[in-house]
Parts: structure tokens; C-alpha cells; sequence
């Protein structure tokens, strides 16, 4: 992150040095709205604290609660579903905190996204508020309604699910309208499907990408990168839900009949938050978006199941193939690949704004065909990591300071952030092949024996990572 002349590039990671300049604290700015109208990002989400119950005044009474945690006591499968899912860790992410960390980070702004719903916060704002010192603060009140033991869900189901109905009470949005649950249900299959993209593919009111303002710039565009039927870019919405949230056959409550549903498992690229996460990868269904084939000394790379670009959403994530010649475990030649986006991040003296330099990965059915440049004879071994963290960039977050608010986020990152390298996997390895020259004969590595070596990956030193991972 970095605020350079009132210029913000809202990376969400970026490699920028911790010390950015710290914008001076000038009179209160024109207000959010005034500055970006109304895109649903820029404050939280009014999703009231408890649902109503359904049934009439009869049923009246103080309603249910919205925390994940009381949902989960009649919707066992979805919680521990979405419980295992990144959304659960938006808030602990350990390099989400040492980005927040970071001095003039618009807490505000990251939060409406990793912490999204107003019972969630302890600074209650709207659109009327005004920005203070460019935006890395927005003026704000204490939040009567904030309860702290939400804090840890991060992205939870009150996000996507509850919102006010007309009387200002608490309603459960669903796809369905069922008339058997005990709280309030409104049916907005729409909107449900339609919420994705808010947070991942924000755009601004022209619908144009990103660039919400020359002051604010937002890089994810992963809506943008599925192709139309006109193939002109630009997503039907709905199609995050059909990838993301496989269907299946099961009771939508515990102890309903079964229905049609959507599992609540949102895999990714297969990288989890903590190592432990690789455990159950594969039961939750992951599976790489990337095709690999080796022959006659070229590497063949296809996104087959990714609609969008691979990798997509954080500009910093990339893809590592490596080719090498080995003889006798010793490598004599080795060449590596990097397909990703390269950014400059701009520029505090000159006022250079941030902006893309280059942008290598592989769209949705790409094909790319890479010849390593390797010299002399061995056994050829071509890996493939999806890397998310470089080592360097995680160390450089050991230093991050943490004050009382982040503190209050998240107690543990006191400890754990010191040891993020130890803690947060940086990468997972998502192909190995290896072709005797001898004997022709040719080893693959399966993906769950890849997925143990990544949790593995976690005990070796920084050193050691460096290695793995380095791409010059
Ligand atoms: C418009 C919504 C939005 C805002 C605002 C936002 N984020 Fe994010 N953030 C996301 C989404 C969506 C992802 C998931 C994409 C991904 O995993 O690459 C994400 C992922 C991340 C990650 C994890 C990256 C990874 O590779 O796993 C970090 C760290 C992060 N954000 C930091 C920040 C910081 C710091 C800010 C404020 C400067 C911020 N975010 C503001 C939506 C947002
Ligand atoms: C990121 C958004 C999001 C979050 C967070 C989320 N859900 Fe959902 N949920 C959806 C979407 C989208 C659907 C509808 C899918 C479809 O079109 O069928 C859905 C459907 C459901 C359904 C309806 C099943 C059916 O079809 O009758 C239930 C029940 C449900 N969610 C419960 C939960 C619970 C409990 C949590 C928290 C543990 C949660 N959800 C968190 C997005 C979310
Ligand atoms: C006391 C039990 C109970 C609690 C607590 C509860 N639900 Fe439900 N919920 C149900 C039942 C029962 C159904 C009906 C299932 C069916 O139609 O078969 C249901 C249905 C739903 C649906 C489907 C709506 C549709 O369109 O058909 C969603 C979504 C949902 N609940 C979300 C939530 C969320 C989010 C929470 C927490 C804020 C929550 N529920 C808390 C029992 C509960
Ligand atoms: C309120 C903002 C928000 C909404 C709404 C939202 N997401 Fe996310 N999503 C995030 C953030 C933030 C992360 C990254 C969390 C982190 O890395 O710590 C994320 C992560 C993900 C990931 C990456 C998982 C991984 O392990 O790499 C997928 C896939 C995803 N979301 C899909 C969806 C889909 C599909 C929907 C709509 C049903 C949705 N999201 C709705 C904010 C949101
Ligand atoms: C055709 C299926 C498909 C569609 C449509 C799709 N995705 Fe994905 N998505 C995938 C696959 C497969 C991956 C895993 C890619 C990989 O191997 O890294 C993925 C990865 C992701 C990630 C993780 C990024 C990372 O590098 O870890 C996010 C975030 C995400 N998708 C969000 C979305 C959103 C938001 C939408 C809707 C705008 C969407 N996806 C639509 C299949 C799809």
C-alpha cells in the first residue's frame, strides 16, 4: 500500500516499503458520497444484529442473533463449510494485518470488505461522512451496536444473508423463500448472486474497472476477465456462484428435507491461510485450475477451469514454472517462469501514479506453449507453484508494528506475525513431473503428495524458501 501526493493504490498487498509517507492530518475532505457516489463498498453493511423471527407477533420476541456462530446451531453443514473457507479468515490473515499495519492505510476502506457488516465495527460512518487527510480516514462515531465477539468471523453470513426488511427488522435473504424456517426469509436470488462481485470486481459508477478515482485505485477485475458471449469482457455475475458454490443434495437446516443446494466452500487457488488448511483441501473439493503437459522439452500451460484469468484478484500472486536438468539429484541447468502482473506502484515525489507494466497470465482456456532455455543432459523435473507471498515481501511484515486497534482485531497476530513465514503458507505446489533420460520413464506427482509437501514447505527455513521460490 502506498499514499504518495493523495495518490492511493489500493493493491491489497503490493510490495511497497512499510515506510510510506504519512499523510499529514488536514481539515475534514469532501464527503464520501460527494467524492465517489455510492458504490457499495465505501461503508459497511447495514445488516442489522438479529433476524426476526417468522410467523407473526405471535413469535414476536428479541429474534435471533446474526453471528455465524448462532447460525451454525441449525445450519451445521453450511457454517463448517464456510468455517474451513477463506471468508472466515479475512480478518485473521496475517498478512492482512501487517498490510493494515501499515502507516496511512485506509483501515476504514479494508475493512468494509474484510470486516463488512456494522455490528462488526467499532466506528460507525456513512456515506455523509467526510474524508479526512486524502482518505486514509474517514470521519466516524463510536457504534453503539458494535459487538466485539463478531469481530472474528470476519466475512460471515449476516455478509451475504441478512439484511432490514421494510419495519427495519432483521431478514435472512435466500434463494428460495422457503416458508419453514423460524426466522424471516425473503427470497433475491439476484442479489445473492449478484454480492460477489462488490467486493471482488468493484468498479466504478461507469462500470468501468478499478479506478474509482485518480485518488483510489482498486486492482481487482476478476468479473472483467470472464469473457462474454461477445467476448468482449465484462461477467454474468451469477457465474462466480456456479464454480465457487458446487451444487449438491442436502438439507438446507438441519433435519429438513433435502434440497437442491450450493456448498458454502469457495475454493481458490488452493493456497489456505494457515498450514494446517492443507489437510482438507482436497474434501472440500479443490482443484488446481491449471493443466500442465511436458514433451519433447516444452511445457504446455492451459487455464481449463478457471473462466477468468489465472491467477486472479491480487495483483502480487503469481505462477512459478520451473524446468531443470538434473544428474544425479544435482541440478546442472535450470530455467524459470513467472506469469503474473507486474505494477509500478507510482511514485510519492513525482506523483506518478500506480499503474500495470505488464500482465502475463493465462485467461480463461489460455494456452501457453514455453521452451526452457536449459543446457547440457540430465533428468528433466518441471514443477509448477502458485505463489502468493514471495518470502522477502512476508519478512519485510515481520517488522509490522501492531497498535491497540489491530491488536483488538486480532490478539493472536501479536504472536503469530513474528513468525508469519512459520505460519502463513506463501505458496502451494500445484504440478511436478520428472522425465529419466535414461530410462524415458516419467514420474507425476500426485496432487495430494504436492499438497503434504506444501504444508511441509512451512518448517523449512526462510533460506530454504527463498531458494524455492526465488524467479530471477
Ligand atoms: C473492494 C473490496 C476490498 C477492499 C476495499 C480491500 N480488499 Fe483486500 N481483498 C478483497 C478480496 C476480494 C480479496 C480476495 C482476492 C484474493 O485472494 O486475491 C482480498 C484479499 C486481500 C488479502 C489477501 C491476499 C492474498 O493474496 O491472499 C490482503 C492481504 C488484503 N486483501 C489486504 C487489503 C488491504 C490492506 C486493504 C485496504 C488497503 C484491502 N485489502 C481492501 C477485497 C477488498
Ligand atoms: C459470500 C456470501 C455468502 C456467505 C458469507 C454465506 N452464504 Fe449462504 N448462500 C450464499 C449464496 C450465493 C446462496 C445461494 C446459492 C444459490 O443460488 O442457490 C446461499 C445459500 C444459503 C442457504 C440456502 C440453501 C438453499 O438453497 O435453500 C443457506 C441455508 C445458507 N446459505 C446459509 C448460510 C450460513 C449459515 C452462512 C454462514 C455460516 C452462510 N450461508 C454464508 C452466499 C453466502
Ligand atoms: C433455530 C434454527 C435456525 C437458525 C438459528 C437459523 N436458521 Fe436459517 N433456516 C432454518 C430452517 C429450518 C430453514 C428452512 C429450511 C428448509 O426450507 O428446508 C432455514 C432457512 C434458511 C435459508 C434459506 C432461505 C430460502 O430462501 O429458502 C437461509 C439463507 C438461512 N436459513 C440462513 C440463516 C442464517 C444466515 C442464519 C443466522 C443469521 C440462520 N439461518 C439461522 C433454521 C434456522
Ligand atoms: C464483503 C466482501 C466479499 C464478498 C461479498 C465476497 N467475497 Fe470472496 N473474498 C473476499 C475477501 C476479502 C477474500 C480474501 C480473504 C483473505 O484472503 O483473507 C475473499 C476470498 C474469496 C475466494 C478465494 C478463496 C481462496 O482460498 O483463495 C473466493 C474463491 C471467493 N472469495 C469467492 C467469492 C464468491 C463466489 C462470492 C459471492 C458468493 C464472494 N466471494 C463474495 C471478500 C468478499
Ligand atoms: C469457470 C469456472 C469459474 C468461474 C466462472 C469463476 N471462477 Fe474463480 N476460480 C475458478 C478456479 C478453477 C480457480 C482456481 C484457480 C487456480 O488454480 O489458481 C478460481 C480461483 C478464484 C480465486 C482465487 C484467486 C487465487 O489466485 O487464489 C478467486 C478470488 C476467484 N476465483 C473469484 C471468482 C469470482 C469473484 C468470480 C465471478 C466474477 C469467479 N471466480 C468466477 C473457477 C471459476
Amino acid at each position: 500500500m502506498v499514499v504518495v501526493a493523495g495518490l492511493l493504490a489500493l493493491s491489497c498487498s503490493g510490495s511497497q516499503p512499510s515506510t510510506v509517507a504519512v499523510p499529514l492530518v488536514t481539515p475534514a475532505g469532501p464527503t464520501l458520497r460527494d467524492r465517489y457516489g455510492d458504490l457499495p463498498f465505501l461503508t459497511p453493511i447495514d445488516a442489522p444484529a438479529t433476524v426476526a423471527l417468522s410467523g407473526g407477533p405471535g413469535l414476536g420476541g428479541p429474534g435471533l442473533s446474526a453471528a455465524a456462530g448462532a447460525c451454525a446451531s441449525c445450519h451445521t453443514e453450511n457454517h463448517a463449510e464456510w468455517a474451513a473457507a477463506t471468508h472466515a479468515s479475512a480478518v485473521r490473515d496475517l498478512q492482512f494485518i501487517a498490510e493494515l499495519a501499515k502507516p496511512g492505510q485506509p483501515r476504514w476502506l479494508c475493512l468494509n470488505c474484510h470486516l463488512p457488516t456494522l455490528p462488526q465495527r467499532a466506528q460507525a460512518f456513512t456515506l455523509d461522512s467526510r474524508l479526512i487527510g486524502g482518505v486514509s480516514q474517514v470521519e466516524s462515531t463510536p457504534n453503539p451496536e458494535f459487538d466485539p465477539a463478531r469481530v472474528a468471523e470476519g466475512i460471515g453470513c449476516a455478509t451475504c444473508h441478512v439484511r432490514r426488511d421494510a419495519d427495519g427488522e432483521g431478514i435472512v435473504i435466500g434463494p428460495r423463500g422457503t416458508g419453514r424456517a423460524p426466522h424471516r426469509v425473503r427470497a433475491d436470488p439476484e442479489a445473492l448472486a449478484g454480492i460477489c462481485v462488490n467486493c471482488h470486481s468493484p468498479t466504478a459508477a461507469d462500470g468501468s474497472p478499478i479506478a474509482i478515482s485518480p485518488e483510489l485505485v482498486c486492482w481487482f477485475e476478476t468479473a472483467q476477465e470472464i469473457p462474454d458471449a461477445a467476448g468482449s469482457g465484462s461477467a454474468d455475475v451469477a457465474s462466480c456462484v456456479a464454480c465457487h458454490m458446487p451444487v449438491v443434495a442436502r438439507p438446507a437446516a438441519d433435519g429438513a428435507p433435502d434440497v437442491e443446494l450450493r456448498r458454502h466452500v469457495w475454493m481458490g487457488g488452493g493456497i489456505p491461510k494457515y498450514y494446517d488448511g492443507y489437510l482438507t483441501l482436497r474434501s472440500r473439493g479443490w482443484e488446481s485450475g491449471l493443466d500442465v503437459r511436458v514433451r519433447d522439452g516444452q511445457v504446455t500451460l492451459t487455464n481449463v477451469r478457471a473462466g477468468h484469468s489465472l491467477p486472479t484478484a491480487d495483483p502480487e500472486r503469481f505462477l512459478r514454472v520451473e524446468a531443470r536438468l538434473e544428474v544425479n539429484g544435482a541440478v546442472v541447468s535450470r530455467d524459470v517462469l513467472r506469469i503474473g502482473q507486474i505494477w509500478d506502484w507510482g511514485d510519492a515525489v513525482s506523483g506518478r501514479a500506480a499503474h500495470r507494466l505488464a500482465d502475463t497470465r493465462l485467461r480463461g482456456g489460455e494456452t501457453r506453449v514455453w521452451t526452457p532455455a536449459l543446457s547440457g543432459a540430465g533428468d528433466l523435473v518441471v514443477e509448477v507453484a502458485h505463489v502468493r507471498l514471495t518470502p522477502e515481501h512476508a519478512a519485510s511484515m515481520k517488522a509490522a508494528v501492531l497498535d491497540a486497534e489491530l491488536i483488538a482485531l486480532w490478539p493472536e497476530a501479536q504472536t503469530l506475525l513474528p513468525a508469519i513465514d512459520e505460519h502463513y503458507p506463501l505458496a502451494t505446489w500445484i504440478f511436478r513431473e520428472r522425465h529419466e533420460r535414461a530410462t524415458g520413464s516419467v514420474r507425476t506427482w500426485t496432487q495430494s503428495e504436492l499438497l503434504e509437501e506444501s504444508r511441509r514447505f512451512g518448517a523449512l527455513p526462510l533460506g530454504a524458501k527463498r531458494l524455492s521460490l526465488e524467479v530471477e
